[in-house]
C-alpha cells in the first residue's frame, strides 16, 4: 500500500508545527522528487519520503537515539512502505548505526542536508530570496567551510555514490527550492 501526497501533506502539517523544519521537509521532498524523475524511481513516493523523513523530529525532543526510530513506528503504522521507512531511518545512520547502502538512502541524506546551505545562503541576500541566489556562489559557499559550519559538506557530497556529480546536485538542489519559492520562501507560512 502507498500513501497518497496529500495524505503525506496531512501527516506533515499533523507532526511538524515549527515553520522552518516544515519548509526544510517541503524542501526535501521536492528534490527527492527531481532525483527520482532523473532515476525513474517513483516520484510521489520519494517526494513523501522526503516531506516524511523528519516527522518525529519534535516527537523526540530532538534526540539522536530516538530520531527516525519512532519516525518508522508512525509511518509503518500509515502504511508507508519498508524500502522508503529504511532509508528514513537511514538518514539519521550516523547515530543510529545504520549504514547507508542504496540510492535512495544516499539521495534522501544529500537532499536534506543541502537544504540547509541553500536556506542559509538564502538569508544572505539582502532580500532574504532563494531566487537571488547564484549557483556560483552556492558552489562558493559549499567549500567555505566557515558559512553555514554545521552543514556537513560530506553528506552532501554523498550524492557522488548515486553517480550523479556534486555540482549538477547543487544546481538541481538549488533550482528545485527557487521553483517552489512560494512555499519555501522566508514569510511564506504553510
Ligand atoms: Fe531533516
Amino acid at each position: 500500500m502507498n500513501i497518497s501526497r496529500d495524505y503525506a501533506t496531512g501527516l506533515l502539517k499533523k507532526y511538524v508545527k515549527g515553520d522552518y523544519l516544515r519548509k526544510h521537509s517541503l524542501a526535501s521532498g521536492l528534490i527527492m522528487e527531481r532525483l527520482a524523475k532523473r532515476f525513474g524511481e517513483n516520484s510521489d513516493q520519494w517526494y513523501i519520503t522526503g516531506i516524511l523523513h523528519d516527522i518525529d523530529y519534535e516527537l523526540v525532543n530532538e534526540d539522536p537515539k530516538q530520531h527516525g526510530v519512532k519516525a518508522s513506528e508512525i509511518l509503518a503504522e500509515e502504511g508507508l512502505e519498508e524500502d522508503y521507512i529504511k532509508a528514513i531511518k537511514a538518514h539519521n545512520g550516523e547515530n543510529l548505526g545504520i549504514t547507508r547502502e542504496r540510492t535512495i538512502e544516499h539521495a534522501l541524506a544529500a537532499s536534506e542536508t543541502v537544504t540547509g546551505l541553500i536556506f542559509a545562503s538564502a538569508l544572505m541576500m539582502p532580500d532574504k530570496k532563494i531566487a537571488s541566489i547564484k549557483d556560483k556562489s552556492l558552489k562558493k559557499k559549499f567549500k567555505s567551510k566557515s558559512f553555514a559550519a554545521k552543514v556537513n559538506r560530506d553528506i552532501i557530497r554523498e550524492i557522488e555514490k548515486t553517480g550523479i556529480e556534486l555540482s549538477e546536485f547543487l544546481s538541481l538542489a538549488l533550482e528545485v527550492m527557487k521553483q517552489n519559492e512560494s512555499l519555501l520562501g522566508e514569510g511564506n507560512e504553510n
